[in-house]
């Protein structure tokens, strides 16, 4: 059955010259039928540079919104459109243009995970693997709005010395694990590093060894010496860990980092996706137009070192 969805999947990829990019939380099954998986700097520079006509984007909708911001000549498909990320929708344009009000000459930096209207009204874009590259590109001088997760702005904020206005959103994921649930299972197994997530909230991040956004999870494991790790990050990161470093071990800092959203997406999802050509995600001109230069900006600043 899972193998007669698989070739029907491919042989509709073909077809349509459509690509499946995967976001590092995702079930197993459908990161491994996916032509690219990552993070989601990684992923906008996918949907940005890919020649294909669809995309079909397997994680939530500012993710595929994204991706139709950056090609609006090719055809966004998310396979489940309820499949949205609380923390985007936690502002929309209306505070955010009201905060520009209170601070009318600050720059504002919007996290990825932001709807398209909240990335029009923003300078630049930025994701949890360069925002501080991104706030170190901004003049020194100016006064910075980010929003919206304060976790992630908080580590901007340590990490830069500069002294951001932040708006009060947060991953519901990411908080909901404590530090005693961390220490618990740090207890089980003293020998492991600990990798959490920048949303983590502070008390969960000074558990930890390391902070690093997904792909950079990915990259430190490899490189590392280290046998034994704890993730503190939604648990659908550890199927490709465990894949790509057979030979190391991976223990879950909490089983409540779990995100319902990204786990809407399933491999029939994908098939009937692009059997029937949806959920297209589209942007509206003007407000693409505007969302992709905070985008770009954001695209366009190289991580330092
Ligand atoms: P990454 O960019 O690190 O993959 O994070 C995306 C996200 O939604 C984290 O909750
Ligand atoms: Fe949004 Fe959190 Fe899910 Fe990431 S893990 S998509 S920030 S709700």
């Amino acid at each position: 059955m899972l193998q007669k969805i698989i070739e029907k999947i491919n042989t509709l990829k073909k077809n349509k010259n459509a690509v499946i990019l995967a976001h590092n939380y995702q079930i197993g099954e459908v990161q491994d039928i996916a032509d690219f998986t990552g993070d989601s700097l990684d992923l906008s520079r996918k949907a940005a540079s890919c020649d294909a006509d669809v995309i079909v984007f397997c994680g939530v909708y500012f993710m595929a919104q994204t991706a139709a911001i950056l090609s609006p000549q090719k055809t966004v498909l998310l396979p489940d459109k309820t499949a949205g990320c609380p923390m985007a929708d936690m502002i929309g344009a209306e505070q955010l243009a009201d905060l520009k009000k209170k601070h009318p000459d600050a720059i504002v930096v919007c996290y990825v995970n932001s709807t398209a209207e909240v990335k029009a009204l923003s300078d630049y874009c930025c994701t949890s693997s360069n925002a501080v590259d991104v706030v170190n590109s901004i003049d020194e001088y100016r006064d910075i709005i980010f929003v919206p997760d304060k976790n992630l702005g908080q580590v901007v904020k340590q990490r830069t010395g500069r002294d951001m206005i932040l708006w009060p959103g947060y991953c519901p994921t990411h908080v909901f694990a404590t530090p005693d649930d961390i220490k618990r299972v740090q207890q089980q197994h003293p020998g492991a590093v600990t990798l959490a997530h920048p949303e983590c909230p502070q008390a969960v991040r000074d558990c930890a060894d390391v902070l690093l956004s997904t792909g950079q999870m990915l990259k430190f494991v490899k490189q590392s010496e280290k046998k034994e790790f704890l993730i503190a990050t939604e648990i659908g990161i550890i199927h490709t860990l465990k894949k790509q470093n057979p030979e190391k071990v991976f223990y879950p800092a909490s089983e409540k980092f779990l995100c319902p959203n990204m786990k809407k997406i399933t491999l029939e999802k994908v098939l009937f996706s692009l059997e029937d050509d949806k959920y297209i995600i589209e942007v509206p001109k003007d407000i693409a137009d505007k969302a992709r230069i905070a985008l770009d900006r954001m695209i366009a600043i190289l991580p330092k070192g």
